[in-house]
């Protein structure tokens, strides 16, 4: 009898137990790790870019202790390749089986998409660190989706009012025949058109295709007052290198979203010299904020921070803000948003904000290569916001 009566103590013991486990389940989950999903690409020829979006974002996660909002930041990670259609998979990998509270990816515009359809499917905060595809914070805007880095349209356009003030009017354009190739280019065209050039070729082939040569050849023929160009990573390295070779450089100027020469000017040498490109980062633009994350960045990797790195670790800082605001709950989704929206981010690229889509509004910068860096040559665009064609948030 007195082991019963002491199995019935146990068991009234444990359920009292579990009812206030149960109670206190939220403040329990907050406690736990925060598990952050990293989807990147870690092969194929934007693996540069992933592995420095990765170092970008642990330095923020390092210089916070290893924690955001008190919890400890545990990583997952798959490689997305840039590959479209083993995207919907791969992140559900991170959703499904790993059980992620954060998605942070990726690199290209086509993954992106499908990261944001599942995010916008689950509820899953995402954070892109790259990907410009306009859709993302265009029709496909979400509460629980957001960008630290910029939209396709958003360095094209600002090349496009530089090129006109040029004076150049006729412009063939070259690109991946994707997202990020076509929508840079129709930002380019968007603002080159309005100022008075026209584009007379748009020309294109396979992501990520590297083989330029009859391209070349139809530039060479068509004679155009100027190129302009996206290509990033390995491919940009073998365009600007091909570009030289051709002969072509002295003869047409390239003009190009700053991605063509952005982490890449080790490879690309002599080729690269005097490229002016736009982008919202530059190497020499000297804030003590900059100053102080280069020489963190320098010290922790021994490489010279790029764009990607920037965009990596201002999706950390992104997710402190957020997370501090709902002291580290993940479902408070409202209340993350919330917080970003009215934030100011304190960027190595200078401040910026999120636009109503959750697209950061920032400074476009002119860079000329000169050396081994993209140096500032003027601010080309202020504050530029992209249109959000179709966000309805
Ligand atoms: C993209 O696919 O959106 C993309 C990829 C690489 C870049 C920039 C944009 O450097």
């Amino acid at each position: 009898m007195t082991t019963r009566r002491h199995a019935l103590h146990t068991l009234a013991l444990a359920s009292a137990a579990a009812a206030l486990m149960a109670l206190s389940a939220p403040a329990g989950a907050q406690s736990q790790k925060l598990k952050v999903g990293l989807m990147l690409p870690y092969t194929g020829t934007f693996a540069a870019l992933g592995n420095a979006i990765e170092n970008g974002f642990r330095l923020h996660v390092t210089e916070l202790g290893g924690k955001i909002a008190g919890r400890e930041v545990e990583f997952f990670k798959v490689d997305d390749e840039s590959d479209p259609s083993k995207a919907t998979d791969n992140v559900n990998k991170l959703v499904k089986r790993d059980n992620v509270d954060v998605l942070i990816g990726t690199v290209h515009s086509g993954v992106a998409m499908a990261m944001a359809k599942v995010a916008k499917d689950t509820g899953t905060i995402l954070i892109v660190p790259n990907a410009g595809a306009d859709a993302v914070t265009g029709p496909m805007c979400a509460p629980n989706i957001f960008r630290s880095s910029f939209s396709n349209w958003q360095p094209g356009y600002a090349m496009g009012e530089v090129v006109a003030k040029k004076g150049h009017k006729k412009v063939v354009t070259i690109t991946w025949k994707y997202a990020a190739g076509d929508e840079s280019v129709k930002g380019f065209k968007e603002a080159f058109e309005k100022g008075g050039g026209q584009v007379t070729k748009e020309l294109s082939l396979p992501f990520p295709n590297v083989e330029f040569q009859a391209l070349l050849t139809e530039i060479a023929a068509a004679k155009p007052d100027a190129v302009y160009t996206f290509f990033a990573g390995g491919g940009a390295v073998k365009f600007v290198k091909d570009y030289a070779a051709a002969g072509l450089k002295k003869s047409i100027p390239l003009y190009g979203a700053g991605f063509i020469t952005d982490g890449t000017l080790e490879a690309q040498g002599d080729a690269a010299a005097g490229l002016l490109t736009t982008l919202h980062y530059a190497d020499s633009l000297n804030p003590p904020r900059d100053n102080a994350f280069r020489l963190a960045y320098a010290k922790t990797y021994k490489l010279q921070p790029d764009v990607y790195a920037v965009q990596g670790y201002d999706a950390a800082q992104m997710l402190a803000i957020g997370l501090n605001a709902t002291k580290g709950d993940v479902s408070k989704k409202a209340e993350f948003a919330a917080a970003l929206q009215k934030a100011k981010i304190d960027s190595p690229r200078g401040a910026f904000t999120m636009s109503k889509s959750h697209n950061p509004v920032q400074d476009m910068y002119l860079r000329e290569v000169v050396g081994k860096e993209n140096k500032l040559v003027s601010v080309a665009s202020k504050g530029l916001t992209d249109p959000a064609r179709g966000c309805k948030l």
